[in-house]
């Protein structure tokens, strides 16, 4: 199975559980991946290598995850991130000032931002503020994962992806001419449960509204893959377990081998997270 990863880095990333999740995206009738909830992109990079649909339509809430998807198409905005690279050396006094001129200008550079992410102290992107006011505050990682390769490998595959802004709802609906029989979708919405910061205002009704969503495309002949959680930290998603239960001729659960307890600052010592993929029949 696929090494293939990411070079935008997100909490989150389904990269190490590609193994489970691919296997399920294809049935051989399927010529296009939709993708609601985008992230790092990981899991369609992969299909593009693998070579498994032949139109790939991406989204995202977040703009700045969508620019960074977009600008990594144009080999530019790649030799334009090595040149910041190289002109801020890797040390903490250097990252403090990357953020500071990311900071002055605005946060409009999406070469410093992109920087910003590789010496960072976690995969999560932190903002405070808004408008003339917005701030990049992600601490300092001592670390710069800056990697060319992987970046030109993105970059090549990325071709295909056609990647967009907006809530998942708006996103699906946007594809009226569809023939529904031919399309995947493989979602990936944030978890009531975690507390990741992508987690921010996802709430209950957004839950309720994205599985009623499920069913609908579901309905109209998509393949709909998606992943959850049944179990994290003490919190129990009984509204969706009791979900799968009452569609039990839809859809099977897979339970997955991933453990969250020690992503947060806080470890967990109790039970092992339950990382479910919900798998329409
Ligand atoms: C669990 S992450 C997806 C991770 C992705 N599968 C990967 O492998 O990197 C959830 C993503 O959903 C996005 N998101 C949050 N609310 C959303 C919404 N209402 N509509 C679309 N995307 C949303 C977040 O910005 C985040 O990138």
């Amino acid at each position: 199975m696929t090494k293939l990863n990411s070079s935008i880095y997100l909490a989150g990333s389904k990269q190490k559980l590609l193994k489970d999740i691919l296997p399920h995206l294809q049935d051989g009738n399927r010529k296009t991946l939709l993708t609601p909830f985008s992230g790092s992109g990981v899991v369609e990079l992969a299909c593009i290598e693998q070579d498994l649909f032949e139109n790939y339509y991406s989204n995202d809430l977040e703009e700045w995850v969508v620019r960074l998807h977009n600008k990594l198409k144009d080999p530019k905005f790649i030799l334009d991130c090595k040149s910041v690279n190289d002109k801020y050396p890797s040390d903490k006094k250097s990252y403090l000032q990357m953020r500071e001129d990311y900071n002055q200008g605005k946060c409009q550079d999406d070469t410093l931002l992109f920087n910003l992410l590789m010496r960072s102290h976690s995969n999560r992107m932190r903002f405070s503020g808004q408008g003339s006011k917005l701030k990049c505050n992600i601490p300092y990682g001592e670390r710069n994962r800056f990697d060319m390769e992987r970046m030109l490998k993105h970059h090549t595959l990325s071709q295909k992806m056609n990647v967009r802004q907006g809530g998942f709802a708006t996103f699906l609906n946007s594809f009226q001419d569809l023939d529904w029989e031919e399309v995947t979708i493989y979602a990936d919405p944030p978890y009531l449960g975690t507390t990741a910061v992508y987690n921010a205002g996802w709430s209950k009704m957004d839950d309720e509204v994205f599985r009623e969503c499920m069913l609908k495309y579901h309905h109209l002949g998509a393949k709909v893959i998606f992943s959850n959680i049944f179990y994290n930290r003490g919190y129990v998603a009984q509204d969706l377990i009791d979900w799968c239960g009452e569609h039990s001729d839809k859809f099977d659960v897979h339970h997955l081998d991933m453990d969250y307890r020690n992503t947060a600052h806080v470890k967990y010592e109790g039970k092992k997270t339950d990382e479910v993929l919900i798998v329409s029949k």
